[in-house]
């Protein structure tokens, strides 16, 4: 199956399982006393590179984070998913591990990291751990070793197949970041496996030693006191019983490796393997990168019979791309398909299992101009988005800079960018035949460098975020859009957040109450209502550029918080009671 037609059916298989939740799970929605301290939280997502630089370096470090908490304690948040900051290469920006239980030096050292924790914890923020189990570093002592002969001690550590018989790559698999997902081996005349960047090979889950050496390392980062785990690329740890070619999707005459390779059968036994060695007994969560779950699995995989506790799925940000384009050409879509979408996984999660709400990450273009159309206000559209990340069933995740309303960039050539996915990106647009300028177009859009610009802490040299030379070009809007200027302005996004988070935590309707979409076929309106027993909130957000009149289902109901009126302004938002 192709990727076009996997994530149709996806869609389908989607729409068919979510009508009926309450009936396939049976049950109720959880009582407020149940929840855990991670469901009533917010989770602040750093990406340490970009984050705060204390020595010049132009890399963030670990005690920019630590100095940054107290920011952090004002916007509600409970606990902070850090990317990597493990020793890496930084091929893939520490995506690519070269140990599992060290600290890379350009981020700090062991003692900063526990400083970090126990810094934390006066504030009551819990640090969560990023693992990438799918892959190591093609540095990492293991895969030196594995590579090094046919039979060593780590020999089948990762995944080694012989070439076919004219030479060629296993299989006509395309790796995620474009090319060959095969690399060829002089060492051991063999191709190993990667299903990102060949400086990524894919480590052999099969083998029971591979499985304790990556738990191992995860126990190691629960004895120090983290308070979770965000596990990445997970769905691709189990490999095809057999490896065979899949249909040509493109120019070069591969086949995308996700459908072929993703979820495939026997993960879940790895998956509850991990938990009952690692996850269990401990007062943590657990929050799994799992694209490629159809929806009729989900309960296998959250809540009361699942391995996490929750799932990043990601049909809602999907959905700008939604004709199945391997390399990112934005497609029209219109606001009923969000509402669907995000409606669909909080009914999946309504009795059983929960809902990580999410609309950025260090791999995603910023919300701003990806959901919103080019006239959009970029501070009324930050704050609409705000107001249903903050108010819908679920715990919010807050990618840094998000808080600000912090924009994408638009270089103006493919050379300025660092995202290993952008250059892949741009070569497969002009093989397929799309000119430079479109292709950098689709960059624009794209690339996972526009949430990874430093972030903006106030006006002076470098946004206040290093001394040194930045690694990636600050956003050049930073001189009016920081956080020390929004922290002055009672009208800011940063304080639009604050309120929200304030409002969030005083609401317990907001966070145990049942979920409902208003307004389903509505174009230009998102609504919904949450409710407890006798109380009850609504969100109104005007998601068009335009002035539309103020459903009469709304009028006269007692505002929360927005104006008083029998209409919306473009991107307004109000709250009802
Ligand atoms: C996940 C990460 C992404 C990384 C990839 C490979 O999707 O979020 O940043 O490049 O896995 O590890």
């Amino acid at each position: 199956m192709n990727r076009r037609n996997f994530i149709k059916t996806a869609a389908a298989v989607t729409a068919g399982f979510y009508l009926n939740p309450v009936e396939i799970f049976g049950g109720k929605v959880m009582a407020a006393e149940n929840l855990k301290w991670w469901q009533r939280t917010i989770v602040y997502q750093i990406y340490p590179k970009s984050f705060a630089d204390t020595t010049g370096s132009g890399t963030g470090d670990l005690n920019g984070i630590t100095a940054h908490l107290d920011y952090l304690k004002k916007l509600g948040v409970g606990a902070i998913w850090l990317t990597p900051v493990y020793p890496s290469p930084m091929v893939d920006n520490g995506y690519d591990i070269s140990d599992y239980t060290a600290i890379d030096p350009a981020y700090g050292t062991m003692a900063d990291f526990d400083r970090l924790i126990s810094e934390g914890k006066k504030r009551g923020i819990k640090i969560v751990m990023d693992l990438v189990y799918n892959h190591s570093s093609d540095k990492h002592a293991w895969f030196l070793e594995s590579k090094s002969s046919r039979n060593n001690p780590k020999a089948d550590w990762y995944i080694w197949r012989d070439a076919k018989a004219d030479g060629s790559a296993p299989t006509n698999w395309r790796s995620i970041f474009g090319g060959s997902a095969w690399t060829w081996c002089e060492e051991r005349g063999q191709f190993y496996l990667h299903t990102f960047a060949k400086e990524q090979p894919d480590l052999n889950w099969e083998n029971p030693a591979v499985r304790q050496a990556l738990y191992d390392a995860a126990n190691f980062w629960l004895d120090k006191g983290v308070g979770g785990f965000r596990i990445d690329a997970i769905t691709y740890i189990k490999k095809p019983a057999e490896f065979v070619d899949g249909a040509p999707d493109g120019k070069d005459g591969l086949s995308h490796i996700h459908p072929l390779t993703a979820n495939t059968r026997g993960i879940l036994d790895f998956l509850h393997e991990f938990k009952r060695k690692v996850f269990d007994g401990h007062d943590i969560f657990t929050v799994g990168e799992a694209n490629g779950v159809a929806a009729d699995e989900l309960n296998q995989w959250v809540g009361a019979n699942g391995v996490f506790d929750m799932l990043f799925e990601f049909s809602h940000v999907l959905l700008p791309l939604k004709n199945g384009e391997i390399f990112c050409r934005p497609t029209p879509w219109k606001l009923t398909e969000l509402k669907k979408a995000l409606s669909d996984s909080q009914a999946a999660t309504r009795t059983n299992g929960w809902c990580p709400v999410f609309f950025e990450n260090h791999d995603r273009p910023r919300c701003v101009n990806y959901f919103f159309p080019k006239d959009a206000n970029p501070v009324d559209a930050a704050k609409a988005m705000a107001a249903i990340l903050l108010t819908l069933r679920g715990t919010p995740f807050i990618y840094e800079g998000q808080e600000l309303g912090c924009t994408n960039v638009a270089w103006d050539s493919i050379d300025a960018y660092n995202d290993i996915s952008s250059h892949a990106q741009y070569e497969f647009a002009l093989n397929e035949g799309y000119t430079p300028e479109q292709a950098l177009e689709f960059v624009h859009f794209f690339s996972r460098d526009n949430a990874r610009t430093p972030m903006q802490w106030n006006d002076k040299k470098n946004a206040g975020f290093s001394s040194g030379t930045p690694w990636l070009p600050v956003n050049e809007n930073f001189k009016t859009l920081n956080a020390a200027a929004e922290e002055k302005n009672s009208d800011s996004v940063l304080a639009w957040y604050r309120k929200l988070a304030k409002f969030r935590a005083t609401h317990e309707e907001l966070i145990s109450g049942d979920f409902e979409l208003l307004l389903p076929d509505d174009e230009n309106i998102f609504a919904f209502s949450r409710t407890l027993g006798s109380k009850s909130i609504t969100t109104v957000v005007n998601f068009s550029t335009k002035n539309i009149p103020l459903p009469a289902e709304f009028h006269g109901k007692k505002i929360l918080i927005g104006r008083k009126s029998e209409d919306l302004k473009p991107l307004e938002i109000k709250f009802f009671g």
